[in-house]
């Protein structure tokens, strides 16, 4: 039977845990992190302490939780190293993608984790000045984290010399304003810096090379960064025994929409599959009496939607999208992408028209318009779904959105945005197109039926 691993969720909704260092301990990992002495290779060279970090981190597979998944290890290879500017590391604690909900839980109920793992990668990257990223909405997240720092100031786990290794570090918590565009790591950092979030273009503003204030930067979600704390603890070769090749390690998966358990779940990449996560009683415990399936997201709401049935090909091994291990690789092979781990459930009582509608009317005010294409795509986009959610709704107006959705990524945009505003259009009308069509003529809006099931009534 299926089951949660929690490594990065083991203390969290523990009773009689709290956010407080009392509770948390005494930084054990950081202590051992910071005495890792040098090591003699075998070709003579020496290791310090900090390289030897980096490399576990590279062995463990670590790929980031923020959204796409890229090597944790990798990316902070690219960090330049010999710029002799300043090394800055952000912690991205945006959580703006629709659907998650992950990040809030540690910020709010194990504060201490994430600064644990913050201080242990900057110490592996040496970076004496960090910051949190936290989105504007989580007033209290902000707060709880304010305190907890002090708490570790107090501890000499952070400031100067730490425990007297020499090693100085601060970190400062910075509330964004409430824009999704500032959970891409460009848009954070123009931010951060007290602009308005227009994200940079790449090349060449890389932040390993370009970021804060032009220095060297890592951004890494929050997650991510928890990870870290663990992947020291118990060894990078450790980690990589969870989850499965190419997918090591836990990751904490929303559910949300039509299942009778949601929440947050910790699973070992790839050992749950999607019809686990959504019917299994460990997990999302299967929809309401009497419902079937309709769609699943599988990534956040950018992600590409799901068609219940819907089969597809993994590594020439046809199967139900059900049946996908919850990994990055396989459900990227599917044509979609596991994302911010956010699985989003709709069963036959959706309107799948007016479930687009919401996600475009999202990206339509999101969008932060420096670029043609997605500032006036997504609001085009958005404008017809609302016409057809109205009942005003134009022949052809089915292939109207699939036009403009292919034709605002591909390059066309200076960010990802430009795919995540197009990704849901493509997808939602590519797979439910009958629907989309009947109710451009005019025709078959929500059934009785689906109104009753919507209304906050029933
Ligand atoms: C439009 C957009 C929104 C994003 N929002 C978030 C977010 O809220 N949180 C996050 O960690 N990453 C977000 N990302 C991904 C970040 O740009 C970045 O890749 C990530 O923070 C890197 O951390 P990781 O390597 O640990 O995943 C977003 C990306 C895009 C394109
Ligand atoms: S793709 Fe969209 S969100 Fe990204 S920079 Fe261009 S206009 Fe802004």
């Amino acid at each position: 039977m299926p089951q949660e691993h929690r490594l990065i969720l083991k203390n969290v909704d523990r009773p009689g845990y709290t956010a407080s260092l009392e509770s948390y301990g005494d930084y054990a990992v950081l202590k051992k992190a910071l005495a890792t002495g040098p090591k003699t290779l075998a070709d003579g060279k020496t290791m310090k302490g900090p390289e030897q970090i980096r490399e576990e981190v590279k062995l463990s597979g670590l790929r980031g939780r923020g959204g796409a998944g890229f090597s944790c290890g990798l990316k902070w290879s690219f960090v330049d190293r010999k710029s002799g500017k300043p090394i800055y590391l952000i912690c991205n604690a945006d959580e703006s993608e629709p659907g998650t909900f992950k990040d809030k839980q540690i910020i709010y109920k194990d504060p201490h984790q994430l600064i644990e793992g913050m201080a242990i990668a900057c110490y592996a990257n040496d970076v004496h000045l960090a910051y949190i990223y936290i989105r504007g909405e989580f007033v209290e997240g902000a707060r709880i984290l304010n305190r907890a720092l002090a708490e570790a100031r107090r501890k000499n786990f952070l400031g100067k010399n730490i425990l007297g290794s020499g090693y100085d570090l601060e970190i400062h918590v910075h509330r964004g304003a409430g824009a999704y565009i500032c959970g891409e790591e460009t848009g954070l950092i123009e931010s951060l810096e007290g602009k308005r979030g227009y994200p940079r273009i790449k090349p060449p503003y890389f932040p390993a090379v370009l970021g804060l204030y032009m220095c060297p930067t890592i951004v890494n979600n929050v997650e991510t960064l928890c990870a870290v704390k663990h992947i020291v603890d118990m060894g990078g070769a450790e980690f990589a025994k969870l989850g499965t090749p190419n997918n090591t390690g836990t990751r904490i998966v929303c559910i949300s929409g039509h299942v009778r358990k949601p929440g947050y779940y910790e699973i070992q990449v790839g050992k749950v599959t999607i019809r686990e996560l959504i019917f299994d009683p460990s997990f999302g415990n299967g929809l309401n009496e009497g419902r079937s399936l309709k769609a699943v997201i599988p990534g956040g709401s950018s992600a590409k939607v799901f068609k219940a049935g819907e089969k597809v090909k993994v590594k020439d091994r046809e199967l139900d999208m059900l049946d996908l291990p919850y990994d990055f690789d396989s459900i990227m092979a599917a044509g979609s992408m596991s994302g911010s781990g956010a699985i989003i459930v709709m069963d036959d009582s959706t309107d799948i028209v007016e479930a687009l509608a919401n996600v475009a009317e999202f990206y339509a005010h999101e969008s932060c318009g420096q670029c043609t294409p997605c500032r006036e795509g997504s609001l085009w986009m958005s404008k017809a779904l609302q016409r057809m959610t109205h009942g005003d709704g134009r022949k052809g107006d089915a292939d109207y959105l699939l036009h403009i959705a292919d034709n605002i990524p591909g390059g066309r945009t200076i960010c990802a945005f430009g795919e995540a505003c197009s990704w849901p259009v493509q997808s939602f009308v590519g797979k439910f197109k009958d629907e989309f069509v009947a109710r451009a003529a005019g025709g078959a809006g929500p059934t009785k039926e689906m109104k009753i099931a919507a209304s906050p009534e029933s």
